[in-house]
């Protein structure tokens, strides 16, 4: 499938195996965007410390193979090296190896990769050319498509990027069989988020997949990673540098989550777990507005304990309601310091609403265990 952005249309490419036959895949890319193959080859991968054991040699050894010189640079696992420190070490390398415009980096990882590479790839010499090689559900549905990249501020996730889309997206559904089991649980919220916000047929399919989704069953996984992406793309596709309001409609759920994230410490909830509460708080919302009737939200709640994600704030967490809203003030969706929400009207369709009284706000806080 294609995301088409004009002279920036990248293909997404999904399947089992991918990896080793990385080569010829970025060959074929490489033709058809430059009109012919590429010269005296090199390549960086990015990897973590945690992919580099696991999925980054087959990447490796397969461009090698094919005559390319290839350098890996191995970040530590983990948020943390979404940062301009850690950005500044691969910097250090392109510029030790003498990388040219020619050189691809390879963002051989979970999103944390994907953001920091991309970064990288947006900036090193005014741009280089950079393919993404998620190994994350979340990274294979969400952060590796459209080409949102960038680092962390001290006070600020996300705070510093560029809009900047990949080469192409090679997402092997087999790397996902090491994947520990919480990462997988917390890429399956943003899945089911599509289904809310755009494509109920899309939702119902997913309830009716729970088994299938739980033993990670092959053929399942790769359709609902295609469709995801395909939602995520069309999006993307009308709305690329979140100008008109439509690409904000992804932000379901991440009001609430972003919130629970930064005021439990970041690394105690799972982004996915953080937004699966988030987005019970927000169809509550909807509720409380007479947006929508309690059956969706029903719906929701239990396709997400069905898939074993948390409904609620893990116990012995003490976050409170005012700091909660004095955070959701500061989120970047937030206008002059109005909360602003995406609420679904129905199952598949969402819509940002201003004007939300605060007191129905700290209503639904209180049902998911904020004080
Ligand atoms: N750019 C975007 O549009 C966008 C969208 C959503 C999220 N994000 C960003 O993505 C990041 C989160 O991404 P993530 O959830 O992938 O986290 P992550 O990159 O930290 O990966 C999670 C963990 O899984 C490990 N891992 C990765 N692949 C593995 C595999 N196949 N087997 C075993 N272990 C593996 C990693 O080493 C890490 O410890 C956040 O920084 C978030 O801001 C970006
Ligand atoms: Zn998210």
């Amino acid at each position: 499938m294609c995301v088409s952005l004009g002279p920036r249309t990248y293909e997404i490419l999904i399947g089992p195996g991918l990896l080793p036959k990385t080569a010829d895949i970025i060959w074929r890319w490489h033709v058809q965007h430059a009109g012919k193959p590429p010269a005296q080859p090199g390549a960086l991968i990015v990897t973590d410390t945690n992919v580099a054991k696991l999925h980054a040699d087959a990447v490796r050894q397969s461009l090698e193979a094919a005559g390319w010189s290839v350098d890996v640079i191995a970040l530590p696992a983990g948020e943390k090296s979404k940062s301009l420190d850690v950005v500044n070490t691969v910097y250090d390398r392109l510029i030790e190896r003498q990388a040219d415009r020619r050189t691809v980096i390879f963002a051989v990882g979970g999103g944390v990769v994907g953001d920091a590479a991309g970064f990288v790839a947006a900036t090193y010499s005014r741009g280089v050319p950079f393919v993404q090689v998620p190994t994350t559900l979340l990274a294979d549905v969400d952060s590796s498509v459209g080409g949102k990249v960038g680092v962390n501020h001290a006070l600020a996730k996300n705070m510093i990027g560029a809009f900047y889309q990949p080469f192409g997206v090679l997402i092997d559904t087999s790397v996902l069989a090491t994947l520990p089991d919480r990462e997988y649980k917390s890429g399956l919220a943003e899945v089911v988020k599509y289904g809310v916000i755009l494509d109920a047929e899309f939702f119902a399919q997913l309830e009716a997949q729970t088994d299938q989704l739980n033993r990670r069953d092959a053929d399942t996984l790769a359709a609902v990673i295609a469709r995801s992406c395909r939602l995520k793309a069309d999006i993307v596709e009308k709305d690329e540098y979140e100008r008109t309001g439509l690409r904000a409609a992804l932000n379901y759920g991440h009001t609430f989550a972003h919130g629970f994230e930064a005021l439990c410490g970041y690394g105690v909830l799972l982004h996915g777990e953080a937004v699966s509460i988030g987005m019970v708080c927000a169809s509550r919302l909807a509720e409380r507005r007479g947006l929508i009737d309690a059956s969706v939200t029903k719906r929701q709640v239990d396709l997400l304990s069905a898939l074993g994600l948390p409904l609620r704030l893990p116990d012995g967490l003490r976050i409170t309601a005012s700091d909660m809203v004095a955070r959701m003030r500061l989120d970047k969706k937030a206008i002059a310091g109005q909360l602003r929400f995406v609420l679904p009207t129905r199952m598949g369709h969402v819509e940002t609403m201003a004007n939300i009284p605060e007191n129905d706000v700290l209503a639904v806080m209180e049902t998911v265990g904020v004080v």
